[in-house]
């Protein structure tokens, strides 16, 4: 059995990225070269999750659904379901309760950027966690964690306390945004009150299985990028990396179309019709790079 469901949140207030989020959806806004929500959505692509739920309010749902559409393309299946209010992440993977169905699922923050050595292979043992029926989570060192969940771990690594965005931060190890569970996790989520800010903690749903000793955690790593999006200053150094990466080093980071083929889930010739029919622009050229290095000529034969 594979871990194949992944639940991308893109709902929240985005109040800290006001004014630009009067009119348009936060994970629709620009790191560099693509949307902020292509970067969580490959992100569920490595973690071997092929079928997509996006969850948001239901006003955003049309605008989000033309931004990906139904991932056929990539060799996806993506699927919307409206949340009602921002009333928490747990709140949103309530959201998703009838797509995944008592199977263990993954979820993401739909403002969670992840990338650098090893993710894909981090990604791949936290989605084995959950087949073997338990929550996983990562976590980052930051400097900072009082805006994060934060895990305070004991001497072999196990998890002994998890709070959220402490004033006295317990360890300096903070929970990111792309979580792996098993089935239990709805029933779970069910069982949670509203925090005194009003909403469904994922802390809260984490600290379940922390106290029946089901929660593992798995430390990035100093060459995992992660960032969350969520204010301007961070969208700014978000995009000043993946374009410094993107130009140096001429490794594309979160296009999808290179991750559905790199992946196997469209052809050479799927992949290279989908390069043709892009408008011209940086975009399509890095992925003209990447088409010529399999050899295809510039335009496909039909
Ligand atoms: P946050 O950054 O915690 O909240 P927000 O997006 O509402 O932003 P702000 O604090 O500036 O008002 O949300 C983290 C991610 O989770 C983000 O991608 C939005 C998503 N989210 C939901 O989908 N539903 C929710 O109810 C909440 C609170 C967040």
């Amino acid at each position: 059995m594979a871990l194949r469901k992944g639940i991308l949140l893109a709902g929240g207030r985005g109040t800290r990225l006001h004014p630009m989020t009067i009119a348009v959806n936060k994970h629709l806004l620009p790191i560099f070269d693509k949307p902020l929500l292509y970067y969580p959505l490959t992100t569920l692509m490595l973690a071997g999750v092929r079928e997509v739920l996006v969850v948001s309010d239901a006003a955003d749902l049309p605008d989000l659904r033309q931004a990906i559409g139904d991932g056929r393309r990539w060799g996806l299946s993506i699927q919307y379901a409206a949340q009602v209010g921002p009333r928490g992440i747990a709140d949103g993977l309530l959201a998703g309760a009838d797509f995944v169905g008592g199977a263990p699922f993954c979820l993401a923050l739909g403002d969670n950027i992840f990338f650098g050595h090893g993710i894909a292979e981090i990604l791949a043992d936290a989605a084995q966690g959950a087949l073997e029926n338990k929550a996983v989570i990562l976590t980052q060192t930051v400097a900072e964690p009082r805006q994060y969940g934060v895990v305070k771990l004991d001497d072999q690594g196990r998890p002994v306390l998890l709070v959220e965005k402490p004033i006295d931060p317990p360890s300096n190890q903070a929970v990111t945004g792309i979580y792996f569970y098993d089935s239990r996790a709805v029933e779970f989520a069910r069982q949670l009150h509203p925090s005194q800010r009003g909403e469904l903690e994922i802390t809260d749903l984490n600290r379940i299985y922390l106290e029946r000793g089901d929660l593992s955690v798995k430390p990035l790593g100093r060459g995992i990028v992660w960032f969350d999006a969520g204010t301007a200053q961070r969208m700014l150094l978000a995009a000043e990396l993946v374009q410094v990466i993107q130009s140096r080093q001429r490794t594309g980071i979160a296009f999808p179309e290179e991750l559905a083929f790199r992946l196997g889930l469209i052809d050479l010739r799927a992949f290279a019709l989908l390069v043709d029919d892009m408008p011209h622009g940086e975009y399509r050229a890095y992925l003209e790079t990447v088409r010529e290095e399999f050899h295809v000529p510039a335009k496909v034969q039909q």
